[in-house]
């Protein structure tokens, strides 16, 4: 069966079922992945760096479906999460602790706690406030929390500022200067953590395949001196996600062939194990989100299409301009003009796509925004009062209803008047 997204004649299919049929019994807007891309991105992923001794930990802040979870799981996936809300989730679906690292700049007690009694393999400390917080947690619980610390290495990952994260002025992470000293203070004095290894990130999306070797160059030298410094044998070395994928024509994905090459002898050398999370790179081409044109619109200037889906189920257009092809369910002949792809919600920041080159849908059709498995639904509000999608995920030729679209109910419950 073929996988992933293709035309079968006019049809626009995904595994198998054409997405018009899915559309149809479901409605729009709603999100439909495809569990065969999932499972060949994770694999592509993961045999780059199978002689490595690596953790691959899917960032479930990319798309945290019940389902996908449940699915890379039984592909062998460990999980990144920054949240007790996340734990809940991987946990859930039968994830154990030992397969579970814990990042993000502002835990609370009551996550450490919780990520404590679940044993998780690591948290990924972001400054000495929280080193602190969660020595005084483990001891309260008579525990030692396994820790790696997050270093920002001060390197530019040539990506949208909104996601990069790995410069001197982002919020993330402990400079290279000052993770010494932390390491030194957790080796002498913050008795109830166990420091493992060091933890990078610098961005998302990242297309540029000399950043990667570029920053294994630094980490490896840094991660010899911190050692030599503080005295301390770590066993292994995180260098986050950020893998970026193509959005537009022309464009490729990352190549993680030069990272793993200039990785696999610094870590054989070091004794160091490898631990990565990607996010994006396994689940952003494998969804699309699907919606129904509701009118189209002249104005004096431009040409709209007004769709039912709109930046509460996608914000990435209008928070990242970011780029999304949209391509009908079904093809339509016509010659291609300069189109407005838009939403119904009350703000002029609400768009898909500006000025696209495409041809003119009818009222009614149903087109699919590609690339959008990752921070799509994730990102979804209920802003306006509309409901968030439904999902559908699509494993060898099945299509599963996995989500319910919200209905109001569900978005008043927690209300009174
Ligand atoms: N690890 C850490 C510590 C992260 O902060 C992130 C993403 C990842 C891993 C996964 O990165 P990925 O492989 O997915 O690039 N909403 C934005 C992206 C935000 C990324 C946040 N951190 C977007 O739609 O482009």
């Amino acid at each position: 069966m073929k996988v992933g997204f293709y035309y079968q004649g006019s049809d626009l299919m995904v595994d198998g079922v054409p997405l018009r049929s899915i559309a149809r019994q479901h409605g729009t807007p709603i999100y439909v992945y495809s569990g065969g891309i999932i499972a060949q991105n994770y694999r592509r992923i993961a045999s780059q760096f199978a002689k490595m001794d690596a953790m691959i930990a899917y960032s479930v802040k990319s798309n945290s479906s019940l389902a996908i979870l449940k699915l890379l799981k039984n592909e062998g996936a460990a999980f990144d999460i920054v949240s007790g809300g996340e734990l809940e989730r991987v946990r859930k679906v039968g994830v154990k602790g030992d397969r579970i690292i814990f990042a993000g700049v502002g835990k609370t007690k009551d996550e450490m706690r919780v990520a404590l009694a679940a044993g998780v393999k690591e948290f990924n400390l972001e400054s000495e406030a929280e080193a602190h917080r969660l020595n005084e947690v483990a001891k309260e619980m008579g525990r030692i929390a396994p820790v790696a610390i997050r270093v920002n290495p001060d390197v530019d990952a040539k990506t949208h500022k909104y996601i990069s994260t790995g410069k001197a002025e982002n919020k993330f992470g402990v400079s290279m200067q000052r993770a010494i000293a932390l390491g030194k203070d957790i080796r002498t004095t913050l008795k109830n953590l166990n420091l493992q290894g060091l933890h990078t990130h610098i961005g998302s999306q990242i297309l540029d395949s000399s950043i990667h070797p570029r920053l294994v160059k630094k980490m490896v030298g840094y991660t010899e001196t911190f050692m030599r410094e503080t005295g301390a044998q770590l066993t292994a070395l995180d260098f986050g996600g950020g893998f970026g994928i193509a959005y537009e024509k022309g464009q490729k994905p990352l190549d993680l062939k030069p990272f793993a090459k200039a990785l696999a002898p610094e870590l054989k050398r070091l004794g160091l194990t490898l631990r990565l999370e990607p996010g994006r790179s396994i689940i952003g081409n494998s969804g699309v989100l699907l919606t129904e044109v509701q009118y189209i619109k002249q104005g004096d200037k431009k040409t709209f299409v007004i769709f039912d889906a709109s930046m509460t189920e996608l914000i990435r257009p209008t928070l990242y301009e970011a780029h999304h092809e949209i391509q009908p369910v079904t093809k339509r002949r016509g010659k291609m003009q300069a189109l407005d792809f838009v939403g119904p919600v009350c703000e002029s920041t609400d768009f898909i796509a500006k000025d696209r080159m495409a041809v003119l849908p009818h009222q009614g059709d149903v087109l699919a925004i590609m690339d959008a498995g990752a921070y799509g639904f994730v990102m979804a509000s209920n802003y306006n009062t509309r409901p968030r999608p439904a999902e559908v995920l699509v494993v060898n030729g099945k299509a599963k209803l996995v989500r319910k679209r919200d209905t109001f109910e569900d978005i008043v419950r927690n209300e009174t008047f």
